[in-house]
């Protein structure tokens, strides 16, 4: 028996992968061999990560788009597809805090439409685009996976977080009933779900905390005394878009230093 994650002639489409976990998981996919397509909202993020990429020896591509818009997500898909090869594995990673960060949390009673209008179209809506444009490749060719990055928050709720909560408790279960209808074609669809990570989007408030009783006691509640970092995440999307991960779907495995398990 040999165990490696050779992803070589694969091609797996990243999206946010300008910074924080995305990037870490552009480094792991590569790592693995498999062509990199590296999608951002923001181009020139993409250009980078995909130029790095390139120059430490792997194939990678930079596609940028905005995955809250289903023409546009369906366009670039169809477009990086027609290129070469179809999408092999989606990592469904892109997602935000909402319009105005950490900074606009609030107690849900206190929020309008307006308020959750950008976590749905992201955590939700970006997770339905992306995923609706690469099936039906998948389908045909009887191979895919599709591995979608959520949040503890989703299972547990998140006192003044909930429109974020309710986006990736609605991505976690599109991917249950993507792994139901399409187990049967050779594809597995999971979902990754995150605690408190350090990564650019939440930069801000490790920063402001620093040493604070407040971030003690957020890192008191992980067994693990630390934030996760993008690497502690990539190596298990490999394992679940590689051929060793054929029989696991349909699951939410959580990636958080022990935070639910501790609840
Ligand atoms: N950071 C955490 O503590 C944490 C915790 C749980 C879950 N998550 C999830 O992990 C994923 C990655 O988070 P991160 O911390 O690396 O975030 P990040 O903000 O550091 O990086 C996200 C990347 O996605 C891109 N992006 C944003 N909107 C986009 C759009 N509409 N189309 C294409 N790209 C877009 C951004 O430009 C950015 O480069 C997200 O889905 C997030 O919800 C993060």
């Amino acid at each position: 028996m040999t165990l490696q994650f050779d992803l070589s002639g694969r091609r797996v489409l990243i999206t946010g992968a300008g910074q924080g976990v995305g990037r870490g998981l552009a480094d792991a996919f590569a790592a693995g061999g498999a062509t990199v397509l590296v999608n951002d909202l923001r181009a020139d993020r993409a250009e980078a990560v995909a130029e790095e990429l390139r120059s430490a020896g792997a194939e990678a591509v930079p596609v940028p788009f905005d995955v809250t818009d289903y023409d546009a997500a369906t366009q670039a898909i169809t477009d990086a597809s027609a290129e070469a090869r179809p999408i092999d594995i989606l990592v469904n990673n892109a997602g935000n805090a909402g319009a105005e960060g950490f900074a606009a949390r609030m107690p849900f009673a206190e929020t309008t439409p307006a308020d959750w209008e950008p976590f749905l179209q992201v955590n939700l809506y970006g997770v339905l685009n992306c995923t609706r444009a690469v099936l039906p490749t998948m389908v045909e060719r009887q191979w895919g996976r599709i591995v979608t990055i959520v949040s503890d928050a989703g299972r547990t709720g998140d006192a003044s977080g909930a429109v974020y909560a309710a986006a990736k408790a609605g991505a976690a279960g599109l991917t249950r009933s993507i792994a139901l209808e399409n187990g049967r074609y050779g594809i597995t669809a999971n979902n990754i779900a995150l605690g408190t990570m350090r990564t650019p989007l939440t930069e801000p408030l490790w920063a402001e905390m620093a040493d604070s009783p407040q971030a003690k006691a957020i890192l008191s509640r992980y067994p693990v005394r630390r934030p996760g970092l993008p690497e502690d995440v990539a190596y298990l999307a490999v394992l679940l878009a590689s051929d060793h991960g054929s029989w696991i779907t349909g699951q939410t495995l959580p990636v958080n230093g022990g935070y639910s398990f501790a609840m």
